[in-house]
């Protein structure tokens, strides 16, 4: 009892000379030299406060503004804390000769403007949040003293607009946050103040595009987060140029493909986060830039295929996580090593247990699934079961392919006129089902995915749309699939006119040498235009006849030379350009200049 009385005699006896007091309405811890006047419905700050105290807490009043002298006696304070009060206006010098703050909170308050020179003399602060207050616009050399701050946050203001050299002076910055503002850019010259930045986040804003070089010059730079753009769909190839980022984070925005163009002057980085983006296709080398990535997340993209090799380049690939996505698979031709990989997430996907997931299989007991086991969707034999459930001597029974078999294999042997349109059928079967892909006598491969006047159709079906003399010879389906493939012939003999019996104005003359349908478009459009019988007459009627006497005096010279060289294939340009009608002479054309690759048969 004794000695307790003794201990506590001497807390006062210790605290009494340096404590003068406390406020009425306040709780003080006189060792710390701290005094709480948190939720005291305090409309200015009290009487009473010691001189010596160090921290402040002043938060969850009713403060309206700080004035320079309010916190002027009391030099030695290191920490302010004035959140969650009504501040709504900051005077010049208003924190004037608080050396030795070196923390200042005003989140959560009504300021909308910061008057130059608010923060004059805090040489010695580290941290300031300016969070949820009504900041409209933060003007030039708001911050110009704070030299020593290293943590700045922004977030959640009505931000429209940050003045060029709004940063000037904040050589110390670390960290910087803005977020929930109206901002359309960031400027990359009001960004460039903060050499020595090493964190920056972007969370909810409203911006569409990252452009050029907008973060040059922060070439400390290690992390940047960009989280909640909505309408985000364009990052330029040069968006991160000048960068170094050992991590970075591109979420919940409105990119549909991984850019890949940009990650070139990210070599270092070893962390990559783009989940919840509409990202469905990994596309082959979509990261080759990343050569020493090791994490990867894409989840919850609607991610429904990585494509082999899509993975490709990422030799250091020790996490993958593309949980919660729409993946029937994933093959080990997808990776460029699945050697390096420790940790695989690929949960919450509808994976079909067959031969292209035995390499996870082979590993289930090596390979960290984060304690989240990829369940079976199909076949139905095994739906519903863990990857971890199947016994050694079960995989051979179920993670199985069947070779694809191409079925009805009629031999095709097509004659047609040039012009006309031909189509060859492969259909196959096998599990998965098999792709489709068939080679030209060019040994052009053509798949679903080439456009134009060539293409291969949902059903495996070859169409040649205009077929040409060229397109004779043998084509050659190969239908594969994780399973093996198999291959079928067909043969097209195409016979073309002698060009003295088309009629030369006729528009089987001449063929758009392209393969792609824009072209053929315009193509079509133009021979509608210069070649038809009619339109020559009434275009001479109106007064093109120089236009199209010139075309047309290209043309024969070209036909006459070519004869004279053989049956040679010659392709030209031809470029012209018309003006938007003006008076009656003109047609019906729109203006503009266009430009046709055109082959002469
Ligand atoms: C500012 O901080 C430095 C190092 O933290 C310290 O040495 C110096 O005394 C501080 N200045 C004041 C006026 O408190
Ligand atoms: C910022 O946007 C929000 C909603 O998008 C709007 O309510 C607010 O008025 C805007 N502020 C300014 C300063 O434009
Ligand atoms: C996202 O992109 C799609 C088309 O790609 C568009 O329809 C949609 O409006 C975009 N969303 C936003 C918020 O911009
Ligand atoms: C980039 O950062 C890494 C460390 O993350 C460093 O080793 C490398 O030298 C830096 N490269 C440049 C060009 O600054
Ligand atoms: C990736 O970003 C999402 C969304 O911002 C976040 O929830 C998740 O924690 C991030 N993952 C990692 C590993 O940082
Ligand atoms: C994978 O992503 C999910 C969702 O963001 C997250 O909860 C989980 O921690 C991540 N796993 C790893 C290993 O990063
Ligand atoms: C088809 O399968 C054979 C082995 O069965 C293989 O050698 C060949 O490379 C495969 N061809 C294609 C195009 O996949
Ligand atoms: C040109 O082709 C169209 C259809 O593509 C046809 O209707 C028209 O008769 C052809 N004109 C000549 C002169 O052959
Ligand atoms: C179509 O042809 C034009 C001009 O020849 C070319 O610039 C363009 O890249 C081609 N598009 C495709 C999808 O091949
Ligand atoms: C070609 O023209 C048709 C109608 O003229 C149009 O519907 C189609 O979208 C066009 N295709 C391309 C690729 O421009």
């Amino acid at each position: 009892m004794a000695g307790h009385l003794g201990v506590l005699l001497a807390v006062l006896v210790l605290a009494g000379p340096l404590c003068c007091g406390c406020p009425p309405r306040c709780d003080c811890v006189p060792q710390q030299r701290a005094v709480s006047c948190q939720r005291r419905r305090l409309t200015a700050v009290p009487e009473g406060i010691p001189t010596e105290t160090r921290v402040l807490d002043l938060s969850r009043n009713r403060l309206r503004w700080v004035e320079p002298g309010d916190l002027a006696g009391f030099p030695r304070l290191e920490e302010v804390d004035l959140s969650e009060n009504v501040i709504s206006a900051l005077e010049p010098n208003a924190f004037a000769g608080l050396q030795s703050l070196r923390v200042l909170r005003l989140r959560a308050n009504q300021l909308r403007l910061v008057p130059a020179g608010a923060f004059a003399d805090l040489t010695n602060l580290t941290l300031l949040d300016l969070s949820e207050n009504r900041i409209v616009i933060l003007l030039d050399y708001t911050f110009q003293d704070l030299r020593s701050l290293r943590r700045l946050d922004v977030g959640d203001n009505d931000l429209v607009y940050v003045s060029h050299k709004a940063f000037a002076g904040l050589l110390g910055l670390e960290e910087l946050a803005i977020e929930r503002c109206n901002l359309t850019s960031i400027s990359g010259q009001s960004l460039s103040y903060l050499r020595n930045l090493v964190t920056l986040r972007l969370r909810h804003l409203n911006i569409g595009a990252l452009e050029d070089q907008n973060f040059r010059k922060l070439s400390n730079l290690r992390g940047l987060e960009i989280d909640s753009w909505p309408s985000l769909d364009y990052v330029s190839p040069l968006s991160f140029q000048g960068l170094n980022l050992s991590w970075l984070s591109i979420t919940n925005t409105n990119l549909s493909s991984v850019p890949s163009a940009s990650f070139r002057n990210l070599a270092y980085l070893t962390a990559l986060n783009l989940s919840y983006n509409p990202i469905s296709v990994i596309e082959p080398w979509a990261f080759r830039e990343l050569v020493r990535l090791k994490e990867l997340h894409l989840v919850s993209t609607g991610l429904s295929a990585v494509e082999p090799r899509g993975l490709g380049g990422l030799r250091q690939l020790r996490l993958l996580n593309v949980s919660s996505n729409e993946l029937v698979t994933l093959e080990e031709g997808a990776f460029h090593s699945v050697n390096s990989l420790e940790t695989l997430r690929v949960d919450g996907n509808p994976l079909s247990c067959d031969c292209r997931l035995l390499w996870i299989l082979q590993r289930r007991r090596t390979l960290n699934f984060d304690g989240r086991t990829p369940v079976c969707a199909a076949p139905p034999e095994v739906r519903g079961n863990t990857l971890t459930a199947f016994s050694d001597s079960a995989l051979f029974d179920y993670f199985t392919c069947q070779k694809p078999r191409i079925r009805n294999r009629r031999l095709q042997q097509v004659t047609a006129r040039e012009g006309q349109a031909v189509s060859f059928a492969c259909r196959a079967e096998g599990e998965p089902p098999p792709a489709i892909v068939w080679i030209s006598p060019q040994r052009r491969r053509i798949t679903t995915k080439s456009g134009g006047r060539v293409a291969v159709l949902p059903g495996g079906t070859l169409e040649i749309r205009y077929a040409q003399v060229t397109d004779s010879g043998t084509y050659i389906c190969i239908a594969s699939n994780a399973g093996g493939n198999d291959t079928y012939f067909a043969t097209l003999t195409v016979k073309g006119h002698p060009l003295v019996d088309a009629t030369l104005f006729g528009n089987r003359s001449f063929f758009a040498s392209d393969l792609n349908d824009t072209n053929l478009n315009s193509t079509r459009v133009f021979l509608k235009f210069t070649l038809d019988l009619t339109t020559i007459l009434v275009s001479t009627a109106m007064g093109c006849i120089t236009f199209l006497g010139v075309v047309l005096f290209c043309f024969l010279l070209l036909f006459v030379w070519s004869r004279g060289r053989g049956q040679r294939k010659n392709n030209f340009t031809v470029e012209y350009s018309f003006r938007k009608a003006e008076g009656p002479t003109t047609s019906t054309s729109q203006g503009g200049t266009r430009k046709f690759n055109m082959k002469m048969i």
